[in-house]
């Protein structure tokens, strides 16, 4: 297959452009990421000279690019991870938002609506679907959408746009619906990466509210492994939702990580609560699993001892991010085109 691959330069993209690597080494993947702040080439580490694999630095709501990419190439999929993903940053400001999330997704949809590309999967989110209480049953596909941050709000959007061209134009779309993530490459703005590399300074942990907050955790190769699925046998029009079936509150994920890094619990501080701030997300995959034969195969256990690995592991990678060092490497790396809004390299 062709696929383009939109985000493949974040934290659940980097991971899948690795993961389809060793798993379709025939297949061509044609990355495009625009680089913002989280967008890091550091993250495809040992692909740079795969020519499988080539690389596209541009905005997805550049519709002329957009047109353009599709125009020299015949993609057979293109799987959407592009967006502005931090709850927190669509608090602070909802702009970049709705422009990425809404408006990029849509210029992509149009785009391949126009190509005829055979499948479209969109790679969305459990946020979509609201807060839950702590005896309600866990989100299923059929969950009426809820969103309550601006980040929430902005994909839930994307999601309506994405299965309406699949209901107006006959589009080939997939949804996807995931809780949240962890793994390798993952921005420190993050709860888990930002508590391992604090812990792991002796710095303070900032814990929200009460700590009681529930997230469903899943580890990241299991989240790319089910997209993958969808990508391959997933149905025209459907929605997947994936979790690892690991619900936690907040504070049981800190006090993990500290007793993985041996780090004492004084670290933590209770800081002033996220505005709006979701109490609990759930979600129940047996549709996935199912439907597509996919199981989240990683325990939590086993998962966070990785995860705390990889980044004791990685100093460099690490350091880069910290200083924003990874924000030039581009700019040193490749050759600019001054003629043309975004350039076009070959990965090495
Ligand atoms: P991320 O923030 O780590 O990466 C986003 C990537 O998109 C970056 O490489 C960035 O440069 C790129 N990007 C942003 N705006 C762009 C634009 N306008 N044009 C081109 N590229 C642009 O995000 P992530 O955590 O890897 O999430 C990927 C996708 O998965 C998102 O759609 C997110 O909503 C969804 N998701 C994330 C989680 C999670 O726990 N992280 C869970 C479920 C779903
Ligand atoms: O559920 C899927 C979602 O998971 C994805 O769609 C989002 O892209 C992803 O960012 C994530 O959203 P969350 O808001 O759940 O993730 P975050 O890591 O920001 O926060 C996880 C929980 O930890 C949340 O309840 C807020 C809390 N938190 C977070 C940070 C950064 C803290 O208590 N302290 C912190 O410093």
């Amino acid at each position: 297959m062709n696929v383009l691959v939109t985000g493949g330069c974040g934290f659940i993209g980097a991971n899948f452009v690795h993961q389809q690597r060793r798993l379709y080494p025939t297949d061509r993947l044609v990355i495009l990421d625009a680089l913002t702040y989280c967008g890091n080439l550091h993250n495809l580490e040992g692909l740079n000279h795969d020519p499988g694999l080539s690389f596209v630095r541009g905005d997805i709501c550049d519709a002329d690019l957009v047109a353009q990419l599709f125009r020299d190439e015949r993609f057979d999929a293109v799987v959407h991870f592009a967006a502005e993903s931090h709850v927190d940053r669509s608090i602070l400001g909802p702009m970049p938002f709705v422009r990425t999330n809404v408006i990029g997704t849509t210029t992509l949809l149009e785009a391949a609506r126009k190509a005829q590309t055979a499948k479209f999967l969109h790679v969305s989110t459990d946020e979509v679907y609201g807060t839950l209480a702590p005896s309600d049953p866990a989100f299923t596909e059929q969950t009426p959408l809820s969103p309550r941050s601006p980040y929430a709000a902005s994909k839930a959007a994307s999601d309506h746009l994405a299965l309406a061209y699949a209901h107006t134009y006959g589009m080939p779309v997939v949804v996807t619906r995931c809780s949240n993530n962890y793994g390798p490459y993952q921005f420190p703005e993050k709860l888990l990466p930002l508590m391992i590399l604090s812990a792991l300074e002796d710095k303070p942990l900032p814990v929200y509210g009460d700590g009681m907050q529930v997230r469903d955790w899943i580890y990241v190769e299991d989240h790319c492994a089910g997209i993958d699925a969808a990508l391959r046998i997933g149905q025209p029009g459907e929605v997947y939702n994936f979790g690892g079936r690991a619900e936690r509150p907040n504070l049981d994920m800190v006090h993990a990580i500290l007793e993985l890094v041996d780090k004492p619990r004084s670290l933590i501080r209770f800081v002033a609560d996220r505005p709006g701030h979701d109490r609990r997300y759930a979600v129940d995959c047996a549709k996935a699993e199912r439907a597509l034969g996919w199981r989240a195969r990683w325990t939590l256990t086993d998962g966070l001892r990785e995860t705390v690995r990889w980044y004791r592991e990685h100093p460099a990678w690490c350091h880069s991010v910290r200083s924003g060092e990874y924000r030039t490497f581009y700019e040193r790396n490749y050759t600019m085109r001054p003629d043309t809004a975004s350039e076009v390299a070959q990965c090495g």
